[in-house]
């Protein structure tokens, strides 16, 4: 992996955490939803989840609904599931149209988001020639479907440079991948306490016994910052109490396990024997986050070598963080914490926090004249 890449080098110290009240301002919260949410590339799902012409589905981005369809020329596109004639919601869910027709005065938008019909409009002098949904910028990574609010927004690839290379060369059957498997959860912490807890593994020796001992190999485990991703790779555990039954080949890639973390609220993982998930944030407000944990499989019925790790991951290094972050989320409401210390080491070893302090530097960039 080119670790080297765009690596942003924290030099050894110590460095303070952001203050508390940024982790629960609802002013800053509001903030961050236009500055940093509605700027940034969101996972939406999947190519596989809308294969047909007419295909849809509704997702919720940067607190908007975000309407993703397959047209008849068999391209996906997204565009704000607003009705533009007087802003009703145009569509609820998911499932398959020719004509996506507004239920409250049946105007109807075609495959490609092109307004077709428009009761009254000949008698009215009202020409829908050239009218259409408002589009989104929509993007494949490697069969992921990612959308961005922001139509001055650098593309996808150029914004992730490395790590979009690396995620098809270490998942090359992800973008065939079907859904097989969600797990969830309604954290409440805010979204920055979920995403430092997932960027670093000063923690995981403490916490995650089945993850350390039975999946990865921690002295080889090493987080990149990248600025716009963040990369996490590991070999995998060679001893005899594996959590599941991966093969080992330390040369071989889909023995590796890896993680890259997509600013700032999606992750793209490798388990060992070659096993994608995703990882998507859902902020719902300062004090809340949902997270969505979706595993991309050959086929949507797990093997059995899929479903114990599936089963592994739900039980141990997934929920072992729930408590971890709502403690730290109740302790940002406290009179007795303002801001804590990031401590970094000089290998940038597996315990330290440099990456913690990268989401700090990064925040601080975009949010510095709102705090
Ligand atoms: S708001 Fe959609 S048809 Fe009037
Ligand atoms: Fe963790």
């Amino acid at each position: 992996m080119e670790v080297k890449a765009r690596e942003i080098v924290a030099p050894r110290g110590v460095y303070e955490t952001l203050p508390s009240r940024v982790y629960t301002s609802p002013d800053l919260f509001s903030t961050e939803q236009e500055r940093i949410f509605a700027r940034s590339w969101q996972l939406a799902g999947h190519q596989s989840q809308t294969p047909n012409s007419g295909d849809f589905r509704v997702e919720r981005v940067a607190g908007e609904d975000i309407l993703i369809v397959r047209g008849d020329d068999g391209v996906l596109r997204a565009f704000y599931n607003i009705c533009i004639h007087r802003g009703h919601a145009l569509v609820e869910g998911s499932g398959c149209r020719k004509l996506f027709t507004c239920p409250y005065h049946a105007w109807g938008y075609d495959t490609r988001g092109r307004l077709r019909v428009a009761p009254n409009a000949d008698e009215a002098g009202f020409d829908p020639t050239g009218k259409a949904l408002k589009q989104v910028r929509l993007e494949l990574l490697n069969g992921l479907v990612y959308v961005n609010l922001d139509t001055d927004a650098p593309g996808l690839a150029d914004t992730l440079g490395p790590t979009a290379r690396e995620i098809q060369e270490y998942l090359p059957n992800l973008n065939t991948c079907v859904w097989a498997h969600r797990s969830e959860e309604m954290l409440q912490a805010n979204w920055k306490v979920v995403i430092e807890n997932f960027n670093e593994c000063y923690h995981c020796a403490v916490v995650h016994k089945s993850f350390t001992e039975g999946i990865v190999d921690p002295a080889s485990y090493r987080i990149v910052d990248r600025g716009d991703s963040f990369l996490h790779c590991s070999l995998s555990q060679s001893n005899d109490r594996r959590a599941y039954a991966y093969d080992h080949d330390a040369d071989e890639k889909s023995s590796m396990f890896a993680s890259w973390l997509i600013w700032p609220l999606s992750a793209v993982q490798l388990y060992p024997g070659g096993v994608g998930m995703t990882f998507r944030w859902i902020p719902i407000s300062a004090d809340q986050t949902k997270v969505e944990v979706d595993w991309w499989l050959t086929d949507a019925t797990p093997t059995e070598m899929e479903a114990a790790l599936i089963e592994n991951h739900a039980t141990t290094t997934f929920s072992e963080d729930f408590p971890l972050v709502e403690s730290v989320q109740r302790s940002m409401h406290s009179r007795g914490f303002d801001t804590g210390f990031i401590l970094v080491d000089e290998q940038r070893s597996q315990m330290s926090e440099h990456v913690i302090k990268g989401i700090r530097d990064r925040y601080l960039q975009e949010m510095e004249s709102y705090l």
